[in-house]
């Protein structure tokens, strides 16, 4: 691997089928640390061809369906997020007529209605209902945060939109057109990404190393993300350069990430962040892209 910089490539030449209808898939959930304000400067560092595609801390999966790719892998732990993945890409239509609903029943007492109903235990909820339950939380709840707490339940407050999106067909379909290609994983990234071989490609978006101590946002679901599980990824990422994959993640730009990923292209970029609930707060940081395996 070497450290130094390369000159920065046009998005590469992979070709990707269109969607049939023709628009471009964007991501169907706001999804904290959500890359699609990076996505120029992440396609702008891809290697130019690979085999199979995997993104393993998939999110709102912008990366992923911008590049739409033939065969991928998309993979998170959060079993929610894998079963609306899931619901879109078999039964689009039925997610459709629930958000349709929702959007028609729209109202205060709705959200909390549905935020309860959703902490209940969910093992009878079909597929569909829930993935719909999901959208709908995460266009209406405030800021568009979606957050858990120690116990995995959702406890955002319903957010002063006007006209939330809660039902966009066009967005879903497009969706699932993309999702209905890919392999979806309920796993750790690990072994999410045991089965990639040389020549597939890699993108690694974790949660954010915190740049200061109280910056620490990890709870997508209920579980942290620290410091040994930055080594890990790190090793991770070593091992699979080492058969031969290559290999692209994101993250802060720290100290620490950057003392992990020696050796690998180290590029910062800026990114707006909306992490922060308190908008006066947020703005540019300095991110990391680091390249490794081509
Ligand atoms: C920064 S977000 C990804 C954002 C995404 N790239 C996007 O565009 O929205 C990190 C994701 O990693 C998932 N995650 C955290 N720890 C994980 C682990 N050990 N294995 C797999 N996924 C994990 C979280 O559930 C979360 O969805």
């Amino acid at each position: 691997m070497a450290s130094r910089s390369r000159a920065l490539r046009a998005a590469p030449s992979v070709s990707h089928p269109a969607p049939s209808h023709g628009v471009v898939a964007t991501p169907v959930v706001k999804w904290v640390g959500g890359k699609t304000r990076l996505l120029s400067e992440l396609q702008a560092r891809m290697p130019a061809r690979f085999n199979r595609y995997y993104e393993a801390f998939a999110g709102g999966a912008a990366l992923f369906f911008r590049l739409a790719p033939r065969r991928a892998v998309l993979a998170d732990f959060n079993s929610d997020l894998i079963g609306l993945y899931t619901a879109i890409a078999h039964d689009v239509a039925s997610v459709v007529r629930r958000l349709e609903h929702h959007r028609d029943v729209h109202s205060e007492s709705h959200y909390y209605a549905m935020r309860a109903k959703w902490n209940e235990s969910h093992a009878s909820w079909p597929l569909a209902d829930r993935a719909a339950a999901f959208i709908y939380l995460n266009k209406t709840c405030f800021n568009g945060l979606w957050r858990v707490n120690r116990s995995g339940d959702f406890n955002v407050p319903i957010g002063r939109y006007t006209d939330p999106p809660i039902c966009v067909p066009e967005t879903l379909h497009a969706a699932q057109s993309v999702l209905a290609a890919a392999e979806l994983r309920c796993a750790d990234y690990r072994t999410a990404t045991r089965d990639a071989h040389k020549g597939d490609f890699l993108y690694f978006d974790p949660p954010y190393d915190p740049v200061t101590p109280t910056a620490s946002f990890t709870s997508y679901t209920a579980g942290a993300f620290g410091p040994d599980n930055q080594r890990e990824l790190a090793e991770h990422a070593r091992a699979l350069v080492a058969k031969g994959c290559q290999v692209m993640l994101s993250n802060s730009d720290t100290p620490f990430i950057r003392s992990l990923y020696r050796g690998f292209t180290i590029d910062r970029v800026k990114c707006a962040r909306a992490i922060n609930s308190n908008a006066a707060k947020r703005g540019d940081v300095d991110e990391v892209i680091v390249t490794g395996g081509y």
